[in-house]
């Protein structure tokens, strides 16, 4: 093993560092694989630490030479950093290391990528570039020299000299290492620029291998538009003279916000109509938007240790989703974020590897960057604005940016400029940050005299290393309906901070029929058992549209849940309820899309699984192909009306409005699907000419048994482009017939373009096997085999993408004492494995509950 005994950090041992750096200088001579990395860095002692240990992180650096104030030392090197005697006193560090970028397949610190050199700092990658006090609460200036016969070079800041050879950049801003970077190549800019409000002129470029300058409108389009809006709705200015944003294809997330020098994975900022679907475009847009809003929430106000990192990163999501919402329909945007915060959310907090939005100790940081610190981290300031007011949220966030531009901050900090704007006292809100776990709300209804009363009553399940909890302030909107429809009540937000506690609502005239939990105003699941007559009446009439889904949600999982533990037929006040929706020409087409989609397969089995049945992945398939059967003859009559609805004219945009219209004409087709056996799947697909309409036909026809022809046409079509060819990847291992996918998977894994060490096209197959509910689950195991079989060979080359991956086996202990036990022997059989990282090492043990 590496790492015989990996150690723990904690929340509660945090201490600053002993030394303050005051610059930073550093000089790059590149080679592939003998980069010198020179540093000169200031150094003088923290009045405010007690400890003095001069310690620098470190790792796979070779040290050619170390000096403090011009005199040479030895200092002594472990694997992980050195030590050295340091005078009590300002003094200068210099050091010269080499590192070997070209064989560094882990993408963390400095690689390669197709010829180019490229950085990845966050979380603790800098300590492979130099020796260096790599950790978030020690922030500097830069100034970086790069020498190398490579026609771009960049770094983070403005540009400050530059030469027949080489380039230097200084960034005025102080930074933690993390958010250094470093980009040469032969790269072509797509440029353009801004003038923020006070009159700065910004340049612009989006950094591409030539070829790729055709993807780039649109990403340049967003950041504009992202610039502008952080002025308007947070009055947040840019604070350089350049902004660069390069993409790469090797890169294990989706972007990183360096100072100035983003770099982004090439499939989150590069689109054309030809290869982008309506999702990529506003996927696109919504991370361009996130990552420009760090410059903010992250880069100025920094986190003063890993833990906090839902600081930055909560914040940040919620932003990028406050302006997707401005830019797109804010109904929809929030469907959407619901749709993932219970498809990627719940499972993990309601599994072995819940943690608290703020976690208390950690083995390995990079498995923490996930879907709790990240969206139910957004969901948590979401609440805190819904409970202070839309003006004292703007307020605090004055006070945030002021009270503590420059510095490295806690979840402590943040809430009490909430306290201190509003006098609100948020002792008992901040469980939210330390808790686990997804809390249940469970309604209990009386109506008496005018008087409905509605009682609450909250508890969350056990999760790991948390057995008991404590009451979290919960904000549930109410609204309530009367019989005729109308809202005899608008949405007014109850604060729920009790175990059990009522509310009433006096002068009523009849009982009335609740909306709760409007717009989702808490990530809670809603235990409401509810005639479905009700349900079906909220569909019809809420006047909110979240809750207005969610009703025709509830009915689908109902009728679902039914069919599949009773044998029920399709509920005719689902399959009813639905139709009058998506009649009504007057909604939102992109709304009536969503009101077609079902609950996911996994959801399905957690919902099992919490009512004490043991899912069974295939019965769980089965009911769902026969709802949609039923649903396809039902609306029968309705399905040409809304492909003609569907009907685009003019040229391909990729805006709101057409994008929903193709969403109800490609849901439409799939239904259609069913009832033609794909024939009009296959003119669409023969027609198509943008990537939405082409994906979603051939989509259709892998379940109509068709679309082998179509298949292989597509890849004819798109060999030659990496990001199109993903999609060939994920599609077929998501959608393959339960039966086929191991077969299919295993195939694809030896097509010639499985280029494995790429983390996008490994997570394609891979992650599109894992999504195939019922296709992983095969009772042969097969499937757990192959996904075993990938990990142990990825976990050398790229732990943090293995690592990453190791989740599709987060859910196991719902199935049935088979499938648990081929699970186990996979997860055994990795753990086993030699030499396994620390990163894939955690995750496993996690996983197995150990
Ligand atoms: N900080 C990045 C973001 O949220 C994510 C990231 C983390 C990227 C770690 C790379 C490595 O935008
Ligand atoms: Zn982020």
């Amino acid at each position: 093993m590496r790492d015989p005994a990996p150690t723990t950090i904690y929340l509660k041992d945090y201490s600053p560092f002993g030394y303050i750096v005051d610059s930073v200088h550093l000089t790059f001579d590149l080679a592939p694989h003998a980069t010198r990395v020179t540093s000169r860095i200031a150094f003088r002692p923290n009045p405010q630490a007690t400890d003095r240990t001069f310690f620098l992180h470190g790792e796979e650096l070779n040290l050619i030479r170390a000096s403090i104030d011009g005199t040479p030392i030895t200092p002594e090197v472990t694997d992980k950093g050195l030590t050295a005697n340091v005078p009590d006193a300002p003094f200068v560090w210099e050091a010269e290391v080499e590192i070997d970028p070209g064989n560094n397949t882990a993408l963390e610190g400095l690689y390669m990528s197709n010829g180019m050199y490229c950085t990845q700092c966050e979380a603790e990658g800098f300590r492979k570039i130099t020796f260096y006090p790599d950790r978030p609460d020690v922030m500097s200036t830069f100034t970086v020299r790069i020498n190398g016969d490579l026609p771009v070079l960049l770094s983070n800041g403005n540009p400050t000299g530059t030469g027949e050879g080489w380039a230097e950049w200084t960034d005025p801003w102080p930074k933690p290492a993390y958010l250094f970077a470093l980009v040469a190549g032969e790269l072509v800019a797509y440029s353009d620029s801004f003038t923020t409000r006070s009159g700065r002129h910004v340049d612009l470029n989006l950094w591409v291998r030539p070829g790729d300058e055709g993807k780039c409108a649109f990403g340049m389009e967003a950041l504009k538009r992202s610039m502008k809006w952080d002025e308007d709705v947070y009055g947040r200015e840019y604070d350089l003279d350049v902004f660069n944003i390069v993409a790469v294809d090797d890169f294990n997330m989706g972007a990183m916000e360096n100072k100035g020098l983003n770099i982004f994975n090439s499939s989150a900022v590069l689109a054309s109509p030809e290869t982008s679907t309506d999702a990529n475009f506003e996927r696109i847009e919504a991370i361009i938007a996130h990552e420009y809003f760090h410059n903010w929430t992250g880069n100025r106000i920094t986190c003063r240790d890993w833990f906090q990192l839902c600081l930055k990163e909560g914040l940040t999501v919620f932003r990028d989703a406050q302006f997707t919402s401005d830019m797109r329909s804010a109904p929809v945007k929030r469907i959407h974020d619901v749709i993932d915060l219970r498809a990627r959310q719940f499972p993990e907090d309601n599994g072995p590897l819940s943690h608290p939005v703020r976690p208390e100790s950690f083995q390995e940081i990079n498995n923490f960057y996930t879907a709790t610190v990240y969206e139910k981290g957004a969901e948590v300031i979401g609440m805190l604005k819904t409970l202070v007011g839309d003006e004292a949220y703007s307020k605090a966030l004055d006070l945030y940016f002021e009270r503590h531009d420059g510095q490295a901050c806690t979840i402590e900090d943040w809430l009490k400029v909430f306290e201190d704007t509003t006098g609100r006292d948020l002792t008992q809100f901040k469980r939210w940050y330390s808790q686990s776990g997804t809390p249940r709300v469970k309604v209990q209804e009386d109506w008496a005299d005018g008087t409905y009363t509605l009682t609450l009553s909250q508890s969350t399940p056990p999760t790991p290393g948390q057995p008991e909890k404590l009451p979290q302030v919960i904000p549930v909107a109410v609204g309530l309906l009367g019989p005729n429809g109308d809202e005899v009540r608008g949405t007014e937000v109850l604060e729920l901070t009790e175990a059990r506690q009522s509310f009433t609502f006096e002068g009523l005239a009849a009982r009335p029929v609740a909306s709760i939990l409007r717009g989702f105003s808490a990530p809670v699941i809603l235990e409401h058992d509810r005639p479905n007559a009700e349900r079906a009446f909220l569909l019809a009439h809420d006047t909110d549209p979240f809750n207005r889904w969610e009703a025709g949600r509830t009915l689908a999982q109902d009728t679902l849940l039914r069919m599949i533990t009773q044998d029920a037929a399709p509920d005719a006040e689902y399959l009813d309820g639905l139709l009058a929706v998506l009649r009504d020409a007057d909604l939102d087409p992109a709304y009536r899309a969503l009101m077609l989609g079902l609950p996911t397969q996994s959801e399905l089995a957690a919902a099992l699984h919490e009512q004490g049945e043991t899912p069974d992945p295939m019965a769980i398939w089965r009911a769902v192909e026969t709802l949609r059967q039923a649903t396809a003859q039902h609306m029968q009559d309705l399905l040409p009306r809304l492909h003609s609805e569907a009907l685009v004219d003019g040229p391909y945009s990729p805006d709101a409005d057409q994008a929903g219209k193709r969403a109800l004409g490609s849901a439409a087709l799939a239904l259609t699907t069913r009832l033609d056996g794909g024939a009009m799947a296959a003119e669409v697909y023969a027609k198509a000419d943008n990537m939405t309409l082409q994906l979603s036909a051939l989509s259709c026809l892998p379940r109509a048994g068709k679309g082998q022809a179509e298949l292989a046409a597509f890849y004819d079509q798109w060999r030659h482009d990496r990001l199109v060819l993903d999609k060939w990847f994920g599609l077929q291992a998501s959608l393959a017939a339960p039966d086929d996918a191991p077969r299919i998977a295993r195939a694809l894994c030896e097509h010639p373009d499985f280029n494995w060490k790429n983390p996008n096209r490994f997570r394609a197959l891979m992650g599109g096997l894992a999504m195939n509910h019922a296709g992983f689950h095969h009772a042969s195991g097969a499937s757990y085999a192959l996904l075993a079989d990938w990990l142990i060979r990825l976990d050398p080359v790229n732990p943090q993408t293995t690592a990453r991956m190791c989740t599709a086996f987060q859910t196991w202990k719902r199935y049935d004492a088979d499938r648990q036990d081929l699970i186990r022997a996979q997860l055994t059989r990795i753990a086993e494995t030699p030499n396994l990282s620390r990163d894939t090492t955690e995750m496993i043990s996690r996983i197995l509950g150990a």
